[in-house]
């Protein structure tokens, strides 16, 4: 017999049966359930739509019930859908009629609304966590790498020179940003939507702010329509895990190229490699490539989400129990990607000459002889033409800027001295850059002191 089954007179079909239950994935959500029914069997005890006495048995039960869930000791049943109904069915089972009164001024809508909620509350938390263990791993990373240098890149083409410190705080402040989406995330689906029935709420005098402060929310949802219907927290959630990724993805394709023999920036700890089948000499950087991969999925979550939204007339529609696979699979998408980069990044071993090298070529300094003219008057733009004219010739012979003779440099301009060459040096180029937000170790030194700081306050 169904919970439901009343106004029915025949059975549902089998197949029906198999397509329209969601307790193969929402058991996920048994302990935010359970939780749940406790605070409103509670609050129907003390408002008096219960008696005390039944509420302590409702307690009772589902205290026990969340007990031998998390003790392995329940099978959930296809025919019962759903873990709402699930739950009550073995309450009543377990405790006899009063258990039919739990349901009382609720519905699976605002039921399933709140079970959501407080899971993607705690992994929000969660998920906040590891991206501070990584933002950790990162900063620590660029303390060590002040005086790393290294080239930096437009267009993948040679640009000017940095440092390695410099390019992992870039990384420290997408991160940091992507925090601060999580935290936002999260204070706006702190609303309890219980209360709100199956969307007109109900004549039972419920204590809605009771329920809420038991469950540590920080106050309830304002329309019943709306509580039961709203999905924007979840899809919050997605686009705020979507950009995460976008970052990992990012930062795991430098890491995918720096480890290659073109590059050999870096090498991966065997730990975080793997090798292939047939090619003996081969180490490959999995971990990375399928962090990027896996990007592709959460951004699938976010996108089906949304269209599973876009049509939905108000309140509650059945395409919303769509939700939750989408949910489930970001949430643990992104968190087994966070878990496995930090160590990766932590392991890695880093070819501070390679980089050093690769930092000098490619006429990475030509942007300081332009400005090195500028400083003494040349019109920015003519020194651009001049210079670019210089790296031409150079090229052609197969030299760089610092290697041509000040006589030619003169021959060329009376404005070079030979104070110009210690202009163009690499580390002066980097040293030399103490503008805010810059490359120079001492600017990136307090760059880091200060995400530091937003990290705590965050
Ligand atoms: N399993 C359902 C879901 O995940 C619970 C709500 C069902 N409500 C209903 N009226 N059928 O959305």
């Amino acid at each position: 017999m169904k919970l439901w089954g009343g106004r029915f007179e025949k059975t549902t079909d089998a197949m029906v049966e198999d397509f329209h239950s969601s307790i193969r994935f929402d058991q996920r959500l048994y302990k935010q359930d359970i939780l749940g029914s406790i605070a409103h069997a509670r609050m129907l005890g003390s408002v008096g739509v219960i008696s005390e006495e039944e509420a302590n048995h409702l307690m009772a039960g589902l205290t026990e019930i969340l007990d031998d869930i998390q003790a392995g000791k329940v099978e959930f049943e296809i025919g019962a859908e759903d873990i709402h109904m699930n739950v009550e069915k073995l309450l009543t089972e377990r405790i006899g009629p009063v258990g039919k009164k739990l349901h009382t001024g609720r519905s699976r809508n605002d039921q399933v609304a709140l079970d959501l909620r407080l899971y993607l509350r705690e992994e929000i938390d969660h998920t906040k966590n590891l991206v501070e263990q990584l933002l950790q791993t990162l900063l620590q990373l660029a303390e060590e790498h002040l005086e790393t240098w290294m080239p930096g890149y437009t267009h993948l083409q040679k640009a000017q020179p940095i440092t390695l410190a410099h390019h992992l705080m870039a990384y420290v402040q997408m991160f940091l940003r992507d925090l601060g989406r999580l935290k936002d995330t999260r204070k706006r689906l702190n609303s309890s939507p219980l209360g709100s029935g199956a969307m007109a709420g109900t004549t039972f005098p419920l204590d809605r702010e009771k329920v809420a402060a038991e469950l540590g929310f920080d106050g309830v949802t304002l329309n019943s329509l709306d509580g039961v219907s709203d999905r924007d927290f979840a899809l919050e959630f997605l686009a705020a895990a979507s950009i995460l990724m976008m970052h990992l993805s990012r930062m795991c394709e430098e890491l995918v190229l720096w480890s290659s023999g073109e590059f050999r920036f870096i090498s991966m700890d065997d730990g975080y490699s793997t090798g292939s089948s047939i090619m003996p000499q081969k180490k490959n950087p999995d971990v990375a490539e399928l962090v990027r991969g896996k990007t592709g999925r959460v951004y699938g979550d976010l996108v089906a989400l949304l269209t599973v939204m876009k049509g939905l007339p108000l309140a509650y529609n059945k395409d919303m129990q769509e939700d939750k696979e989408q949910v489930f699979d970001a949430v643990d998408t992104i968190q087994k990607c966070l878990l496995v980069v930090e160590p990766m990044l932590r392991t890695m071993q880093v070819h501070r000459d390679t980089m050093a090298w690769g930092a000098k070529g490619g006429f990475t300094n030509a942007t300081d002889l332009a400005d090195y003219l500028a400083k003494k008057g040349v019109p920015f733009r003519e020194a651009h033409e001049l210079v670019g004219r210089i790296v031409l010739h150079c090229s052609k012979q197969g030299i760089g800027l610092e290697e041509l003779s000040l006589s030619d440099y003169q021959e060329l301009s009376p404005i070079f001295e030979d104070d110009l060459f210690e202009a163009i040096g690499i580390e002066h180029c980097v040293r030399a850059r103490k503008i805010a937000g810059g490359p120079s170790p001492e600017t990136v030194a307090e760059g880091i002191r200060v995400s530091r700081e937003v990290l705590n306050d965050l």
